[in-house]
């Protein structure tokens, strides 16, 4: 599959979830803990395959982008510190609901970013063939992603 169709496809997963959170009633704390560990997992595993394959082979490819793939970075480092912090949050707790809305915020931001700022040059700077290939790493990448969201490269830089 292409790397960048992939890379929308998690992202497209991640906001059905965030839709899905945002539709729960305030007294549904099981199905909202429930929304954000599959938030956890899935942004780990994606900024995990984005670190390691991604973002490398992109500035390569369009050595412009630069810039954009070093805020990104960034922008990964707050939202996986955020989601560390959800882990071991209580629904209950009052600060719950807010620091997903935060974190939903950061997440939306940084996707459209990706997706209109900087991955279109990306996709124009490698051919298919190079995009099919990066894909397939990062299927591959996937198996050993943390669960942890510590352990992604940017949440220690
Ligand atoms: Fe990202
Ligand atoms: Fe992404």
């Amino acid at each position: 599959m292409d790397a960048i169709v992939l890379l929308k496809d998690d992202h497209k997963t991640v906001e059905k979830l965030f839709k899905e959170f945002e539709k729960a009633g305030a007294g549904a704390h099981k199905h909202k803990r429930d929304i954000a560990d599959k938030v956890i997992e899935e942004l780990t595993v994606h900024t995990w395959i984005e670190e390691k394959v991604f973002y490398p082979a992109a500035r390569e490819a369009a050595p412009d982008t630069k810039d954009h793939v070093l805020e990104s970075v960034e922008e990964h480092h707050v939202v996986l510190w955020m989601l560390s912090e959800l882990a071991g949050l209580d629904p209950r707790d009052e600060r719950f609901d807010a620091k997903m809305t935060v974190l939903m915020e950061n997440v939306r931001h940084h996707v459209e970013e990706e997706e209109k700022d900087w991955f279109p040059e990306v996709h124009k700077a490698m051919g298919r063939n190079r995009l099919t290939e990066l894909g397939e790493q990062m299927q591959a990448a996937r198996g050993e992603a943390p669960r942890d969201p510590l352990k992604v490269p940017s949440a220690r830089e």
